[in-house]
């Protein structure tokens, strides 16, 4: 025991951010172009204004974002011992996204893998890397790229003014100041959230009808998103709240002792909501959902180094991290800075 907190809490601190917005700006205007939406239903329902997008493959904006987190930690790619890529958009379905980051920042002594939680996979990986942290890990970096206008259905309205691209990165290290999570998944709700593999021609064998396989609705192509909003939806507003008490709790503390909440950027009704639920000023969540829309797991930490950038992280305050997605999956961490 340390500080009255199980030792297995012991520690995680951040030792550098960075992020990664495409150039390309699409407004709600330029979605009246191509579905019947509007500018006042998308700002209403979701809190969305506008959101980047690219062509460029997704490992190129995880690298943009590494680069600047190991500038900003002053640390060389050298010294680092393992990257953990989160994506549900990479460019290759073998190798790992993180392998090909790896040999192209020249990072040569690091172990590299991906990690798959969609929207919930940043905080997953804090609390891997955490993990390793203990086994002797010194410097881990997370890097967490997401080209979602590659699998967003352009004809659906209600997903495409969603979603959009971002990389965001952090380095974590040891420390002696505490971390906890909570993490979830509950797969009877992983028909509400897909994009389905499109099945390969294979000779010899007859071709499979997907839905006797899965049993998912046959709703849109394969390659590209499905949501049922309204289901993922009610599963959010419960996870947000639930993951984010129960972390506070398992580190010693309550809510409202938390000085910033990044939380993942899928609908500010959704913050506004868990916000209320925990009865903390929605001041105390970071919101960037307006400049940025849903990029997935990016959104954590494209949150944590915009707050870096303008000075926020500073060292005793406590910080909440939360998210939620396709699986479905939660996960809430706390540590301190
Ligand atoms: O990051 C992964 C996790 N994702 C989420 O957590 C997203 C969770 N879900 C949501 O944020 C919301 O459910 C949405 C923003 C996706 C949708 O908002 P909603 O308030 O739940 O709308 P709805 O699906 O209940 O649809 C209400 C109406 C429908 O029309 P009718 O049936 O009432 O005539 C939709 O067809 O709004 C319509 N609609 C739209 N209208 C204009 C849906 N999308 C649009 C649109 N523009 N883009």
């Amino acid at each position: 025991m340390q500080d009255g907190r199980k030792d297995y809490f012991m520690g995680l601190k951040i030792l550098g951010t960075g992020y990664y917005l495409p150039e390309t700006i699409v407004t709600n205007e330029d979605y009246t172009r191509i579905v019947e939406t509007s500018d006042e239903w998308i700002v209403k329902r979701t809190g969305m204004k506008e959101r980047r997008i690219t062509e460029q493959p997704t490992h190129v904006m995880a690298e943009r974002a590494a680069l600047k987190a190991l500038e900003n930690a002053h640390i060389s790619p050298e010294e680092l011992d393992m990257i953990l890529c989160t994506t549900v958009t990479s460019d290759y379905i073998t190798p790992s996204m993180a392998c090909i980051v790896q040999g192209n920042i020249g990072a040569k002594n690091a172990i590299a893998l991906d990690i798959n939680a969609a929207c919930a996979a940043f905080v997953y990986a804090m609390d891997m890397a955490h993990m390793y942290l203990q086994h002797g890990y010194k410097k881990i970096l997370i890097i967490s790229a997401e080209g979602l206008s590659k699998i967003t259905d352009y004809t659906d309205r209600s997903t495409c003014v969603l979603f959009g691209d971002a990389a965001g990165a952090c380095i974590v290290g040891w420390s002696d100041k505490g971390f906890a999570s909570v993490l979830g998944s509950d797969g009877t709700g992983a028909h509400t959230l897909f994009a389905r593999r499109p099945l390969n021609d294979i000779p010899f064998v007859e071709q499979v009808d997907p839905q006797s396989v899965d049993h998912f609705p046959d709703v849109n192509r394969p390659g590209v998103l499905y949501m049922d909003g309204r289901e993922v939806y009610k599963f959010a507003v419960g996870a947000m709240s639930h993951a984010l008490r129960d972390a506070s709790v398992k580190f010693g503390t309550t809510p409202e002792a938390l000085d910033i909440i990044v939380p993942h950027q899928a609908n500010l009704r959704i913050i506004q909501s868990a916000a209320k639920d925990l009865g903390l000023p929605v001041e105390r969540f970071f919101v960037n959902i307006d400049k940025c829309g849903n990029t997935s797991s990016a959104c954590i930490p494209v949150g944590l180094a915009q707050l870096d950038e303008a000075g926020e992280l500073t060292p005793g305050k406590t910080v909440g991290l939360v998210g939620f997605g396709a699986g479905l999956v939660y996960g809430g961490c706390v540590f301190e800075l």
